[in-house]
Formats: C-alpha cells, sequence, structure tokens
C-alpha cells in the first residue's frame, strides 16, 4: 500500500506516521507534499529519506500536476497532516474516500476555514469548553466536512491556556492518527 503525506507546518504528525510504517514492509509512504519552503516537515522528510515535493499555489490549483502524479503512483491513501490549503475538487474526485485529514478539535465544533492550529485551542478555551480533542475524517471539497473516521477528546481545565489544549490535543494526535491511517488502509494495528 503507498501513502503520500500533506504537511505545511512542523510535520510532527507526518513523521510519526511515517515512523509507525517504517518497518511495515506492506506500507510504502512513498512522499511528503508540501506548500511551504519553510516548512519544518522538509527537515523531518531528509532525515527519514522521504522525497519532498513542493507546490506553489498556481501549480497546485491551476493544472493538473498533483492529480495527475499522484494517479501515476498509484497512491492509496492521501494523509493530511496540518496542510493548509483546501484538496482541489479534481484532486478529491480522482481519490474518493482516499483523502484523510486530521483536525485539533471535535468536529463539527471549531471547524471550518480559518479554524486550524492555535486559532482553534484559542477559541475552545474562550468558549468555556469543558473538552476539546481530534477528529479525523475524510475529505471532500468543502473543510472539515467529511464523513468523521474517528474522535478522541481530552478535558479541558479551567485553568488550562490554549497552550495546555495545543500540547494535550497533540498527544492525541500522534498516539490515534498512525493507528487510524493503518485501519483506514485495512491493515491490522501491530
Ligand atoms: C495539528 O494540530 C493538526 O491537527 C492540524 O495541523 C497541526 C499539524 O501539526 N491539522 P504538525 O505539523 O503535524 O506538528
Amino acid at each position: 500500500k503507498r501513502i503520500v503525506l500533506f504537511a505545511s507546518g512542523s510535520g510532527s504528525n507526518a513523521e510519526k506516521i511515517a515512523l509507525y510504517f517504517a518497518d511495515n514492509t506492506q506500507v510504502d509512504v512513498s512522499l511528503i507534499v508540501s506548500n511551504n519552503p519553510k516548512a519544518g516537515v522538509i527537515e523531518r522528510a531528509r532525515r527519514m529519506h522521504i522525497p519532498v515535493l513542493l507546490f506553489d499555489r498556481t501549480t497546485f490549483y491551476e493544472t493538473s500536476q498533483i492529480t495527475q502524479l499522484l494517479l501515476n503512483q498509484n497512491v492509496d491513501l492521501i494523509v493530511l497532516a496540518g496542510f493548509m490549503w483546501l484538496m482541489p475538487a479534481e484532486l478529491v474526485r480522482a481519490f474518493p474516500n482516499k483523502i484523510v485529514n486530521i483536525h485539533p478539535a471535535l468536529l463539527p465544533k471549531f471547524g471550518g476555514k480559518g479554524m486550524y492550529g492555535h486559532y482553534v485551542h484559542k477559541a475552545v478555551v474562550a468558549a468555556g469548553e469543558t473538552e476539546s480533542g481530534i477528529t479525523i475524517h475524510y475529505v471532500n471539497e468543502h473543510y472539515d466536512e467529511g464523513q468523521i473516521i474517528f474522535q478522541a477528546s481530552c478535558p479541558v481545565l479551567p485553568s488550562d491556556t490554549p497552550e495546555d489544549v495545543a500540547r494535550n490535543v497533540q498527544m492525541l494526535e500522534h498516539t490515534h492518527y498512525p493507528k487510524i491511517v493503518a485501519d483506514v488502509l485495512k491493515l491490522k494495528h501491530e
């Protein structure tokens, strides 16, 4: 099975997933796609000997390059791990139920455009929520609206700052995302 990871930022989730499958001969994490030449994920990919492909907005949305490339590589699953751009409609159509994303909150609350990274945790704290968590879902043409695959929650204490929430949510991401990707690939957990 072949996985391609998409990441725009630090890439800690991308790294956890790649390392999870590193010794698994059934799964090949063949490429990391990014839109940010300064992304920390590039250095993580280099250390893991995984090639990186950088796209600018015009190429990503105005050409078929990404869709053709992934079709030609017979990719089985596209895994978004902190990728900040919406998937092109053509790519979603070419990979029905084969694109998954992780959102650092309990959708449908705190989702949609602009609700990413730190903004989410600030909004959760500002709203006085008593819990937050992660949502792993299939990707369709709208932000954060695809079928939900998995959710896990963590408490939010009155004394918690957005940084506390971010740390607790990231623990859930790193714990669960690799295993859910394995499930979606129809592999048994190790
Ligand atoms: C995570 O919070 C994830 O939920 C969101 O983007 C962030 C990615 O973090 N989609 P990292 O780049 O994997 O460290």
